[in-house]
């Protein structure tokens, strides 16, 4: 079977969530022995349709632009078996370089009118193929999907093999580690396999595409303190990611969710301790985080038996956890003090990731 992938994000090459969702579900394709071609939209030269109906009337089928979609991409859609529409949702529903791409589809149809299931259609020239519709949102609600999926059922109708649509991708994306992502992220693998199975994803392969993965609290707390560190630092998501930085917390709450979301479990393989922090100045207050069994626990205020004690401020806190100062250097100038196991504190850079 020949999939076409078009994928319309222009954030290729590691940053976009749209080409991470869409690598599972070719890995599945492909391991059910389909040939997967993977097209970057952005990277073609598609002109918009300028509603000339040239493809309609003097050259049938043909599309008065000689670029990348009517010499390349158009006959290749139309060979293939199936195709992958993989878009960012943007504006609630297809991105622009997907919407133009799928408006010089347009030479598929013929111009004449007919009623058909109760609708004004128009018939096919060429049969074009099946459609997956797969697509990635900032938000962490499922229904910020509701125009597209409409959309896609409103162009493609029986055509549309299914929809894979993952909500909080960007936070998904910071988490493939936990079971819950990886739990999702297989079933995509799962659904690829399916769909050159048996043509359809079964409904309870979908159920698990459909695992929420980030709810609006932890999201939000995160996402805002990364875009306030993007600003107060001058860099776009792309350099903050490049330079390997860190969100800066600005309260307490925030900072343990931060320790909570960037916890490896598979680094503290092991591990038992309490941490305790007695934060001073802007943010005041106490907080700890235990690891044990391979989790962390993270709560506000006292912990019954901490193995190690930090006192500090918490903006010097943030400075080292941010890497704008140094640990060492800051506990050799009293910036701070630790009371209790210091092994644990040396140790525990290695437990939080990215
Ligand atoms: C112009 C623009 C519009 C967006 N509109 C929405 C939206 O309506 N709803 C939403 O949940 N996310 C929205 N987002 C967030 C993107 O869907 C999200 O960042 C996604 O990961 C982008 O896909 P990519 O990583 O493949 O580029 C928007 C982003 C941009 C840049």
């Amino acid at each position: 079977m020949k999939v076409l992938a078009i994928n319309s994000s222009a954030r290729i090459g590691g940053e976009s969530k749209t080409e991470f969702i869409l690598d599972f579900l070719v890995k599945g394709m492909k391991e059910e022995g389909a040939e997967v071609e993977v097209v970057n939209i952005f990277k073609k030269k598609i002109n918009y349709c300028i509603g000339c109906f040239t493809c309609w009337s003097k050259t049938p089928g043909e599309c008065v632009h000689k670029d990348d979609m009517t010499k390349d991409l158009f006959p290749r859609y139309m060979a293939s078996d199936l195709c992958i529409l993989a878009t960012p949702l943007f504006h609630y529903t297809v991105n622009a370089n997907m919407k133009t791409f799928i408006e010089r589809t347009l030479p598929f149809v013929l111009p004449f009118f007919e009623f058909r299931e109760g609708v004004t259609t128009h018939p096919l020239r060429q049969v074009p193929p099946p459609v997956v519709a797969v697509s990635v949102a900032g938000f962490p609600e499922y229904s910020v999907f509701e125009q597209l999926s409409s959309y896609m059922h409103y162009l493609y109708g029986k055509h549309l093999r299914a929809e894979i649509y993952i909500p909080g991708a960007e936070n998904l994306v910071q988490k493939t580690r936990t079971p819950l992502v990886k739990k999702v992220l297989d079933a995509v693998i799962q659904g690829g396999r399916e769909l050159i199975r048996n043509k359809k994803i079964s409904a309870g392969t979908m159920e698990l595409i459909n695992t929420p993965t980030s709810d609006f609290k932890t999201m939000a707390t995160l996402g805002n303190a990364f875009w306030q560190t993007c600003i107060d630092e001058g860099v776009t998501p792309k350099e903050f990611y490049k330079r390997n930085m860190v969100p800066r917390p600005n309260s307490l709450e925030s900072f343990l969710t931060l320790m909570k979301e960037g916890f490896n479990p598979e680094k503290a393989d092991g591990f038992k301790g309490c941490c305790q922090f007695v934060f001073s100045g802007k943010h005041e207050g106490t907080c700890y985080y235990e690891i044990k069994n391979n989790e962390i626990h993270c709560g506000m205020g006292s912990a019954s038996r901490p193995d190690i004690t930090i006192t500090t401020p918490f903006e010097v806190w943030m400075d080292i956890l941010t890497k704008k100062a140094d640990g060492a250097e800051m506990f050799m100038a009293q910036k701070y003090t630790v009371e209790g196991d210091l092994d644990l504190l040396i140790k525990s850079g290695e437990f939080f990731g990215k």
